[in-house]
């Protein structure tokens, strides 16, 4: 493609499981109310995947939506990017598997881990090969399977997350439309604070590991909550200045849905009111790398998101990892 030319998100798509948890349901489950999880985090309910329903599955269904949604057929995607940390296994990766499924060949694939901000990091690294002209149609994935990995004993974390996946397709810009800067950035110093301790090459699993639960999410929040603030505004503000706006210019904001208290401070923050911020929070809770995805999918069909508009998608997650792309819709 022309050096010129700009990489544009030509489709969306989604796809939530049907069974839904609601704060009610959780009242049973553990000490906690629809009262404290409402105000504390403005979820009301999230999507919960059945037994036989892995990653990719998901991240299957939301593809093809993606791609009929950008007028292709699926043998016309020749790069699959997934971003999940709960893949279906270590390997072959989700991203294979979803490549299994469409029913595609001569296309590579591979996943990412980038947690809250994989499919930030994964729509900029799509660009990176739309825009070499190594790749024409690039299909980028954010898929998981939180309730596998969550502690349905600790009501610290349980309220929060959600089961779910959106896809987007990045092909190459016909007009003046599409993705003007990125900015990605991480910092293993705190990767304490959010972590799936065992089942990796450090702590595999044991008898030991699983009576110690500890192949479950655990999470440091409100020492999060501060750090998310500030790197979702830096985020913000460093990936306008890339691409030679401010704040002003933004349209929409499209950011990775952890808790609305989160959003609200970045709104305040960055003096951009709240209602250019697309929420799903209520809905969905906390999908880590879906959850980006999955909002940009949805703000896009309800015409949240219109031609011409100035779009930010930023996330924030564990890693740390943090970023942002502008988006010229
Ligand atoms: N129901 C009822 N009470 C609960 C509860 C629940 N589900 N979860 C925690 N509490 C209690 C705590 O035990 C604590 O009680 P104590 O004061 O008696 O010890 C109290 O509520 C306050 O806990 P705290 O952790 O200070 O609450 P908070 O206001 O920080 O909210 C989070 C907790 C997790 C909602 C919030 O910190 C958060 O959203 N953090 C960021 C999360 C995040 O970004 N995660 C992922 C990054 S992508």
């Amino acid at each position: 493609m022309s050096d010129k030319n700009r990489v544009h998100i030509k489709g969306v798509g989604k796809y939530l499981p049907d069974k839904i948890l609601t704060n009610k349901d959780l009242e049973n489950i553990v000490d906690t109310s629809d009262k404290w999880i409402t105000t504390r985090t403005g979820i009301k309910q999230r999507r919960i995947a059945d037994d036989n329903t892995a990653s990719s599955d998901m991240g299957y269904k939301a593809s093809k939506e993606a791609i009929a949604d950008a007028g292709l057929k699926p043998e016309e995607i020749d790069l699959i990017i997934v971003a999940s940390i709960t893949a279906d296994m270590f390997f072959p990766s989700t991203a294979c598997l979803i490549q299994k499924e469409l029913g595609i060949e001569s296309v590579a694939a591979f996943d990412i881990s980038a947690a809250c901000t994989g499919f930030t990091y994964a729509v900029s690294i799509g660009e990176k090969f739309v825009k070499s002209g190594q790749y024409k149609n690039v299909l980028v994935v954010g898929t998981e399977k939180l309730s596998s990995i969550t502690d349905w004993e600790d009501r610290n974390t349980c309220v929060l997350f959600g089961d779910g996946a959106g896809a987007c397709i990045l092909s190459e810009s016909k007009d003046d439309n599409g993705i003007l800067s990125s900015y990605l950035k991480a910092d293993g110093n705190y990767g304490y604070l959010l972590k799936v301790p065992a089942g990796g090459s450090r702590m595999p699993a044991t008898h030991e590991t699983i009576d110690k639960r500890l192949h479950y999410l655990k999470m440091e929040g409100s020492e999060l909550f501060k750090v998310a603030v500030r790197r979702m505004e830096e985020s913000i503000k460093i990936s306008l200045k890339k691409a030679g706006l401010t704040y002003s210019d933004i349209d929409v904001i499209v950011p990775h849905q952890a808790n609305i208290r989160i959003l609200k401070a970045v709104s305040r923050a960055i003096n951009v009111p709240v209602e250019k911020f697309f929420i799903n929070i209520q809905k969905y809770g906390n999908m880590s790398g879906a959850s980006t995805a999955v909002a940009l999918a949805e703000a896009v069909k309800q015409n949240f998101i219109k031609k011409g508009d100035i779009v930010v998608l930023v996330a924030f997650g564990g890693g740390l990892v943090w970023g942002a792309n502008v988006i010229k819709w």
